[in-house]
């Protein structure tokens, strides 16, 4: 399979590196800044033997390259710096992100896009809107990361491993993010049955604020390990048609109450993409939780450019 990223910075080349030492599939990185792509790329082919995969990366600035690409992800576009939220990244992304769908869908018209550009869920629907795409060919990495986050502050709090975490971060990805602390279990026992309230909501925080976190430490940027883990673990779901769920920013249509929005919460990933948008059983304040979240995406997409 051939999977190609735009967008060759610190989150699209952590991807790269990812899917290609999982084997998962040829990498086409492609990026506007000349030889960027193209030096990361042979970077990665030199470290091919080291870690014996087999799969080839390759650079390039031509979309041509990149024709009939099985899984298209996109990561061209600022990242924020201390201060800033991810909805300040919306004017000069917009700009970035319509250009390129449009280049990126006449190389590879079959493929499942996955957006990465912040502001998120704005982003996401502004490539829905531009494209024209079937919803389920279309989604965003956002709620695995958060997931992951929420995890993490989870197994930091009480001293466990991390393979005996299932976590839940759905909703916005922002300051509007929701977790799920009646679904977010170690080894099956709800976080809620073994932390105070709390504890409970300390680990909340840290999820909501991590990628804010890794931005206050690095001051130059945001993050881009775990991102590109993530979008890594949607590649390999779509590629191998595994019918995972996880937390996808996907179009949601009726599910919880909410219509035609893009946001993050469970769906299940196969080779066509979304397979479907699982509805948990929530109880009403926790309805109530995502329905604001999804109130505070339609609020970033009202400043969308028309
Ligand atoms: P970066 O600045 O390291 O890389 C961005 C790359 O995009 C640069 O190499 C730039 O030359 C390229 N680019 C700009 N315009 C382009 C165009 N028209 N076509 C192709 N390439 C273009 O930034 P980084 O850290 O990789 O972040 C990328 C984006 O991902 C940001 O918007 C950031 O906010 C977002 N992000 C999203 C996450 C999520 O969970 N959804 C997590 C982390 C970052």
């Amino acid at each position: 399979p051939k999977v190609t990223i735009v967008g060759a910075g610190n989150v699209g080349a952590t991807a790269a590196h990812i899917i290609a030492s999982k084997n998962l599939a040829d990498v086409v990185l492609i990026d506007v800044a000349e030889g960027l792509p193209q030096g990361k790329a042979l970077d990665m082919m030199h470290m091919r033997s080291v870690e014996q995969f087999t799969v080839k990366v390759t650079g390039t600035n031509d979309y041509a390259d990149t024709r009939d690409s099985d899984v298209v992800v996109i990561t061209a576009g600022i990242a924020r710096k201390p201060g800033m939220t991810r909805e300040d990244l919306l004017g000069v992304n917009a700009g970035i992100m319509k250009s390129v769908i449009g280049s990126a869908m006449e190389a590879s018209p079959n493929a499942v896009f996955i957006c990465v550009t912040n502001p998120l869920d704005v982003m996401t629907t502004l490539a829905f809107r531009e494209s024209g795409l079937p919803a389920n060919r279309l989604m965003g990495m956002g709620g695995v990361l958060d997931s992951s986050r929420l995890a993490f502050a989870v197994c930091e709090q009480l001293g466990c491993p991390p393979a005996a975490v299932t976590a839940w971060a759905v909703g916005a990805h922002g300051e509007g993010m929701v977790c799920w602390p009646r679904f977010t279990t170690v080894d099956g026992t709800p976080i809620t049955e073994l932390m105070d309230e709390a504890a409970v909501a300390g680990v909340v925080q840290r999820c909501v604020k991590g990628g804010a976190e890794v931005v206050a430490f690095l001051k130059t940027g945001s993050a881009y390990y775990a991102p590109g883990a993530s979008i890594a673990k949607m590649v390999e779901a779509i590629l191998t048609d595994s019918h995972e769920v996880m937390s996808v920013c996907a179009h949601i249509d009726g599910q919880y109450g909410i219509e035609d929005l893009y946001m993050n919460v469970p769906a299940r990933l196969g080779k066509n993409g979304v397979e479907e948008v699982v509805e948990f059983d929530l109880n009403d304040d926790e309805l109530a939780a995502l329905r604001a979240s999804a109130d505070s995406v339609r609020a970033g997409l009202a400043n969308l450019p028309e």
